[in-house]
């Protein structure tokens, strides 16, 4: 099967996290970078990178890299791609998106339109004719810059990979599904522990959480791109994923997943997103303030993303609340607890040094993986005779 290279663009900083997942799924990886791994795949690649990654924003097929500062230069090397080895003669194509940094082209509109120019003159050449109709499958091409390299792929994904599908009810600021199922892969949580989020919302973390462990693909219940392609991925590939996708879910688990929100709006909304995930019976969701939080059991997880003062009123609450998650914690005994906040003052109001921190950018928004680590649970003696 043909050989290509697959750009997969992720949260900045958590790129360690995809490519474990990317090498997981029997793919080599040729390239980490800041914001995105890439790797070798065959056409089969496409579909199952789309269906199975958790933590990547889309997978691109890389057609270019080249050296450019000007824009002669940028039509030249884009001229140079083979094009008609990816389009059809009628498909649509164009630069859906153009990003530079630290490169002397840096205008997005000159650098899509420059490109589009390019690609139509190739494909004139090669299909012998002055005009295209464009009404077939769509083939949106990205390109960045990074100190005048320019990369270019096709997105193959379409509607980013964290819209899983699921979450139709929504909350007031929902984290990412991409970005939660990454911090949790941070951490050394499984199935057999306990986890609870006392600020869950949308339910975003605890749903993937038991999509994790009931081995539920991300991109089972959603569409892609590539899949209105004719060649590059033949439906064949699409099936196959989608098949084994189905095969590998198990729900027959027993677990502790628990998420209460002060938000009774919040409740029902992570209800209705975790049946339409296909994991509501494996998470209890219940209206509750985090100064009520406890538990019975020992060495349980807390991951959660409390409130970080996106309105003004909200932003005179947080030292209270940050006391209150902090004196929650310490009723919870040998439990671990992860907060992602852009907080600044989290260590001091919870009372206590986070062991470990993480700068991520969600967004624009500078944020802080704070993560206070509890003791591991003692081994279970194994069965003897
Ligand atoms: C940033 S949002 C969490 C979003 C969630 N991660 C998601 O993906 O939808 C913070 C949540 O904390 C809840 N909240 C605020 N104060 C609370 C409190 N004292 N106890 C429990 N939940 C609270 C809000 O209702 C809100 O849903």
């Amino acid at each position: 099967m043909r050989q290509m290279e697959l750009i997969a663009p992720c949260h900045f900083g958590l790129e360690a996290v995809l490519k474990r997942e990317i090498i997981d799924l029997g793919y080599e990886i040729s390239c980490v970078e800041d914001g995105r791994v890439t790797f070798i795949g065959d056409e089969e690649a496409i579909a199952y990178s789309n269906v199975f990654l958790r933590t990547a924003e889309r997978v691109l097929l890389k057609v270019g890299q080249f050296k450019a500062t000007t824009y002669d230069e940028l039509f030249e090397a884009t001229k140079a791609i083979p094009w008609e080895e990816y389009f059809p003669e009628d498909g649509k194509f164009w630069v859906s998106k153009a990003a530079s940094i630290k490169s002397k082209l840096f205008s997005p509109s000159d650098i899509q339109s420059i490109m589009k120019k390019a690609m139509v003159e190739r494909m004139k050449e090669k299909y012998k004719v002055s005009w295209f109709e464009e009404d077939g499958a769509s083939y949106p091409v990205r390109v960045s810059l990074l100190k005048d390299v320019v990369t270019v792929g096709i997105d193959t994904t379409g509607t980013s990979l964290h819209k899983r599908g699921y979450r139709q009810s929504q909350v007031k600021a929902p984290i990412s599904e991409t970005l939660a199922a990454s911090l949790i892969m941070l951490t050394p949580w499984h199935k057999d522990r306990i986890l609870v989020d006392p600020f869950c919302g949308s339910g975003t973390f605890l749903i993937e959480a038991a999509m994790m462990a009931a081995n539920i693909a991300p991109g089972m219940h959603r569409e892609f791109l590539a899949q209105e392609w004719k060649t590059l991925c033949p439906k064949k590939c699409w099936y196959d994923a989608m098949e084994e996708a189905q095969e590998n879910i198990n729900l027959d688990l027993d677990m502790d997943l628990q998420g209460f929100d002060i938000d009774g709006d919040a409740i029902k909304a992570a209800k209705e997103n975790a049946a339409r995930a296909g994991v509501e019976q494996l998470i209890h969701f219940q209206k509750r303030s985090v100064s009520e939080l406890n538990h019975s059991k020992k060495y349980g997880f807390i991951i959660t993303n409390p409130p970080y003062g996106e309105r003004l009123e909200e932003k005179e609450m947080l030292p209270e609340l940050y006391r209150e998650i902090g004196e929650a914690y310490k009723r919870l005994e040998d439990w671990s607890m992860y907060l992602i906040t852009s907080y600044e003052d989290t260590e001091k109001h919870v009372g206590r040094k986070a062991d470990k921190n993480r700068k991520i950018y969600n967004g624009m928004l500078k944020t802080y993986y704070y993560q206070f680590l509890g003791p591991k649970p003692p081994r279970r003696k194994p069965v003897t005779n």
